[in-house]
């Protein structure tokens, strides 16, 4: 489907819905590769001493087991999808997994983890502003104090301009977006039957508001460091120390 069709599939608004639908091309078409996650674990590793980690919206487990060679112990993937718990499972044996979704609040004692990270976009799905502020305060409540939330989001500059209005642009490659209202945007997977969903745009100016239980709050272009290069596509990483 060319990216600037006004067609597309179903919307499934509901991430479990839509993950279920995506499982079976996830790994080939839409998980970070393993230079992403070789990266990532190492730059978690440089931030935070080892213990306890969650990675929540684990997808396919890309992470889980890189996190426990680097002495996160347990990893711990927690998914609202079981096609997805099903990857995670088959990536690493011995993982302990959960399956719920995070706005439910999450099923651990307070002070679990030193450290709890969601990667790829995953809490873009949590469509309400007010569950993502839920969602950050409990993650603080599960982290031992001392301990980091590490989040990777799109910047907001990574969705083109919404010109002419609600029409399709390009997001990334096979990934088209409009916007659907200010601060929401529909996300049409091209290649598989169009289907689409609904996420979140993180401003800037909401992360202040959102991030406030945490004492400190550092705003990153990506793990790779440098500037904020449109070029390598926008990712924008939000490390909360609590
Ligand atoms: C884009 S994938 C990213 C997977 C993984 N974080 C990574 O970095 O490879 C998003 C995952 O988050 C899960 N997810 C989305 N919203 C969720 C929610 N509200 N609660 C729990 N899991 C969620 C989806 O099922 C999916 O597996």
């Amino acid at each position: 489907m060319p990216p600037d069709s006004p067609g597309g599939g179903n919307l499934i608004e509901d991430a479990a819905a839509f993950y279920a639908a995506v499982a079976p091309v996830y790994d080939r078409d839409y998980a970070l590769g393993p230079a992403s996650t070789r990266l990532q674990t190492a730059w978690l590793a440089r931030r935070c001493p080892p213990g306890p980690v969650l990675d929540l919206g684990c997808g396919s487990g890309r992470m889980l087991a890189p996190l426990a060679q680097a002495g996160f112990t347990p990893a711990v993937g927690l998914d609202c999808a079981p096609e997805m718990l099903v990857l995670s499972r088959r990536a690493s044996p011995a993982a302990p997994l959960v399956q719920a979704r995070a706005e439910a609040g999450l099923p651990f004692r307070a002070a679990s983890f030193v450290l709890i990270v969601s990667l790829h976009a995953t809490l873009i799905h949590l469509t309400d502003p007010d569950a993502v502020a839920a969602v950050i305060a409990d993650c603080h409540r599960a982290l031992k104090p001392g301990g980091w939330l590490v989040i990777e989001v799109p910047h907001p500059r990574s969705y083109p301009p919404d010109s002419p209005p609600g029409r399709w642009r390009v997001f990334a490659p096979g990934i088209s977006c409009r916007r659907v209202e200010d601060g929401l945007e529909e996300l049409r997977l091209d290649d598989h039957g169009g289907i689409r969903t609904r996420v979140r745009l993180w401003e800037i100016a909401d992360l202040q508001r959102w991030f406030k239980p945490f004492s400190r709050v550092e705003l990153h272009p990506g793990f790779a460091g440098g500037r904020f290069d449109p070029s390598k596509g926008l990712v924008m990483v939000v490390a909360a120390r609590r």
